[in-house]
């Protein structure tokens, strides 16, 4: 509050930034308090008895799903071609190329596509990988076990109806850029706000800068992108669920609800990228 009144007193006007710096203030509780933790301490309506632990839903330390590149998945990732992306509506105006369902999206599906229980993983605690007994004993509570058809939070395999995922940011066409470090480049479509990309552990990674947070830093409150060699052979910034979402912050019971990296007012998220 300090913070924010020292910048309201020091005149600075712009409402996006002071959304941005309220917003990443509230956005520190962690997963553990998200309606993501679907163990028995989770929060939310929806959680399973059979454990205290709140990674294990998605992550596990050993025998996870290798077929898409996400961190340790713990749950079983479908077929690509299982999906119907957003491409095959056959809207005239979408320039970008779609890649196959993957990356991130992949395994936010895993559970958002309504296919398969939420207590299913390939690892569960304990020894082995059926796990404890505890783990097999375990009850759930709510409806979203299925995330049953006809719930909003379940998005199905026709994603037309979704905004594109595994789509090239700004029509595509970005490369590389020959100076190191941070710097900006454009893609084929100029209605897109130039990405910032840097090189993070030998790999070049993409991300839209916001408002709130430092200038050409990489930060959760940022909409990363998510780098590709599904379309050309160079590795391109691509738009996945996790560019708008982050599914380890949500805010329980305020203004955050959906996981969303920045607050939507004044449409904030769209304007992250679109120049609308
Ligand atoms: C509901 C599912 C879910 C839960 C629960 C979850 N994660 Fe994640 N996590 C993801 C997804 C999806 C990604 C990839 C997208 C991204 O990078 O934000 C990810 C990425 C990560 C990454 C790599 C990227 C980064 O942000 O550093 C780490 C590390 C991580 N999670 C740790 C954890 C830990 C530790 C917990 C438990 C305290 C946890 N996660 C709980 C879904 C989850
Ligand atoms: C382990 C299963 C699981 C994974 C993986 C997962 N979610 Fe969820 N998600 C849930 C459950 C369960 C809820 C709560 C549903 C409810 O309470 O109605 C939820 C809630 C949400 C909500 C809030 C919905 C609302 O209307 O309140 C959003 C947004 C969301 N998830 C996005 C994502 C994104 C994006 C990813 C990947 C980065 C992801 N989730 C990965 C299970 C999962
Ligand atoms: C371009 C940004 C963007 C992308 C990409 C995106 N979402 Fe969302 N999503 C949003 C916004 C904004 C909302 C809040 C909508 C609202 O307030 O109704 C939302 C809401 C949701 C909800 C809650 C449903 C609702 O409308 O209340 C779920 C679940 C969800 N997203 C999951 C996903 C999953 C899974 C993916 C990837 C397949 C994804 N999102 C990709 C921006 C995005
Ligand atoms: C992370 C960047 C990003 C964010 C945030 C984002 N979009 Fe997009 N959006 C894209 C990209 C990239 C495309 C594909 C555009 C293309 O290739 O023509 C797209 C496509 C679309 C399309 C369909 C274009 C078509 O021609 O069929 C609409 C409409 C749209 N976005 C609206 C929104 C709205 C509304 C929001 C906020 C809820 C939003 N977008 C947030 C990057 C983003």
């Amino acid at each position: 509050m300090k913070k924010f009144l020292s910048l309201m007193s020091g005149g600075l006007a712009a409402g996006a930034v002071l959304m941005g710096v309220m917003f990443s203030q509230g956005a520190v509780a962690g997963v553990a308090n998200t309606k993501h933790n679907l163990g028995s301490t989770g929060p939310g309506a929806n959680k399973f008895s059979g454990t205290a632990e709140v990674c294990v839903f998605c992550h596990t330390p050993h025998g996870s799903d290798t077929s898409a590149a996400v961190p340790l998945w713990n749950r079983t990732l479908a077929t690509p071609g299982s999906y119907t992306t957003y491409d095959s509506l056959g809207t005239s105006s979408l320039d970008g190329a779609t890649a196959p369902v993957g990356s991130v999206s992949i395994a936010c599906l895993s559970c958002h596509d309504g296919t398969q229980a939420m207590n299913v993983v390939l690892n569960a605690p304990g020894s082995g990988a059926a796990g404890d007994a505890s783990w097999a004993a375990g009850t759930w509570t709510g409806s979203g076990q299925l995330n049953a058809v006809g719930l909003i939070t379940n998005l199905g395999a026709d994603l037309r109806n979704d905004h594109p995922i595994g789509i090239q940011y700004a029509g595509g066409g970005i490369t590389a850029p020959t100076k190191a470090g941070a710097s900006t480049g454009s893609g084929k479509d100029p209605d897109f706000v130039a990405p910032v990309n840097d090189v993070a552990g030998g790999t070049r990674v993409w991300w839209v800068d916001t408002a709130g947070g430092t200038v050409n830093s990489r930060e959760k409150t940022d909409m990363l992108l998510y780098t590709r060699n599904d379309v050309g052979a160079t590795y391109q910034p691509f738009v996945e669920c996790a560019s708008c979402h982050d599914p380890h912050v949500e805010n329980v019971g305020n203004a955050n609800p959906t996981f969303l990296r920045i607050s939507n007012a004044g449409s904030a998220v769209c304007l992250a990228c679109h120049v609308k």
